[in-house]
């Protein structure tokens, strides 16, 4: 398929992808960081989940809902998913040469190793992103004795979706997961003494919903990173925004998914606070 050419203006919307629903906690992040400009948010809802498939199948599908932004015009393509993000970023800059491809994981990376003092940083995301080991080498890359402990986390997902982001069921497999990541450390006691990790990657789009739940099963020492804020403020310097910058854009959203606009709709709310309207989501076939 050959790529999707549009002319891109700087007032053009920026694009943002991702499987599903998860991408908004990257697209809130945007908001806050460039409350002027214009966002087109695309969630391929139809094929979700990403985290388990293959990373060919990724990488196609990907492919597929880049073209549908680029043809809308968008002048930034942000890849608001990690497992994207992990696997297809060089074929994304390959087909799309024009414009700028962000993803998650460097920035996230980028976070972990500033906030870290030990250098052993855990990450927890998807079966693709941790399997891929895109972010131990991202994080090995920036600080290269660093020890990386990745923990696949893959209920999490389906947990965020379903709005049991916090209580006793949310904590329970939060410590299913994470108490072998942290073991020996001791809840309240600091982290770093023992041995583990100091820092916790919170390496897929759904997780930040579930922090709550995921901070009262590790040490209170541990630092939590959150790819979605710091994957925002590297769009906004990608793009050359000040803080204070005057707006190119009105603040509006454009909403696509691939399908299920009530669910969508109904879902939105866990990721943004409140819930969209579904007759407010276009449903587009890639
Ligand atoms: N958005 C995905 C990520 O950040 C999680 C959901 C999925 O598996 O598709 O990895």
């Amino acid at each position: 398929v050959a790529p999707a050419t549009a002319m891109a203006s700087s007032a053009a919307p920026i694009g943002v992808f991702d499987s599903g629903v998860g991408g908004l906690t990257v697209l809130r992040a945007l908001r806050i960081a460039m409350p002027g400009e214009d966002f087109i948010y695309l969630g391929d809802t139809a094929r979700l989940p990403y985290g388990t498939k293959s990373a060919d199948t990724v990488v196609r599908y990907s492919l597929q809902c880049a073209e549908a932004l680029v043809a809308r015009g968008i002048r930034c393509l942000v890849v608001a998913c990690n497992t994207v993000s992990a696997s297809a970023l060089p074929a994304l800059r390959a087909r799309h040469p024009g414009i700028a491809v962000i993803g998650v994981i460097e920035p996230g990376a980028a976070a972990a190793v500033a906030a870290s003092q030990s250098q052993h940083i855990a990450v927890i995301g998807t079966e693709g992103t941790i399997g891929g080991g895109a972010y131990s080498a991202a994080i090995r890359r920036l600080s290269p004795a660093a020890r990386v402990a990745g923990t696949a986390c893959s209920l999490f997902v389906a947990m965020a979706e379903e709005g049991w982001v916090a209580g006793p069921i949310a904590e329970a497999v939060a410590r299913r997961y994470l108490e072998p990541v942290f073991a020996g450390a001791g809840m309240g006691a600091s982290s770093g003494a023992s041995g583990a990790p100091d820092t916790l990657v919170l390496g897929c789009t759904h997780f930040p919903v579930l922090v709550e739940a995921i901070r009262s099963v590790i040490p209170c020492s541990v630092r939590i990173v959150d790819s979605a804020e710091t994957a925002a403020t590297a769009v906004r310097q990608t793009l050359g925004i000040g803080p204070a910058a005057a707006a190119l854009g009105r603040g509006s959203v454009q909403w696509l998914a691939t399908d299920g606009a009530v669910r969508f709709a109904r879902v939105s709310g866990t990721f943004l606070g409140t819930a969209l309207a579904a007759d407010a989501i276009e449903i587009i076939d890639l």
